[in-house]
């Protein structure tokens, strides 16, 4: 699948978004190497700190479907902002342990910028397990 495809469904998945506080919209789309995607949208909590991302609630929905990060190929993210939508601190952490640090991820916005990048690139010098 092409990135415009993708970041697409990442566009749909952020229509599923329940953000009632922030009002701020994201959607993502997770690829995997036997043609499945799926998606994630941020879900915000009253509590706010509990809100969930749309990168990780996609990466977490294609595990609790058996996925793992061997079959991930490649993650689109969208939002509606000036530049194309940067994950936050939390997902890369996440992404850096769950997603293969070379897989391209593909950020976007609503006026179809598009920045391809890597979570090797937005997560340099990870903490990881090796550490513990
Ligand atoms: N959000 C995401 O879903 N992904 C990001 O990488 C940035 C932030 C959500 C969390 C919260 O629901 C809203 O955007 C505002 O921070």
């Amino acid at each position: 699948m092409n990135k415009n495809e993708l970041l697409k469904i990442a566009r749909e998945a952020r229509e599923l978004s329940y953000s009632p506080y922030s009002h701020f919209a994201v959607g993502a789309a997770l690829e995997c190497t036997d043609g499945s995607i799926y998606q994630g949208a941020n879900i915000e909590n009253a509590s706010y700190p509990l809100a969930m991302c749309a990168e990780r609630n996609a990466v977490y929905n294609a595990m609790m479907d058996g996925k793992t990060k061997d079959d991930f190929v490649a993650l689109a993210i969208v939002a509606d902002t000036e530049r194309p939508c940067s994950p936050c601190g939390a997902c890369r952490q996440v992404l850096s342990e769950l997603y293969p640090e070379d897989a391209p991820i593909y950020l976007g916005n609503l006026e179809g910028d598009v920045k391809e990048t890597t979570i090797a690139e937005l997560l340099p010098f990870a903490f990881d397990g090796e550490d513990l």
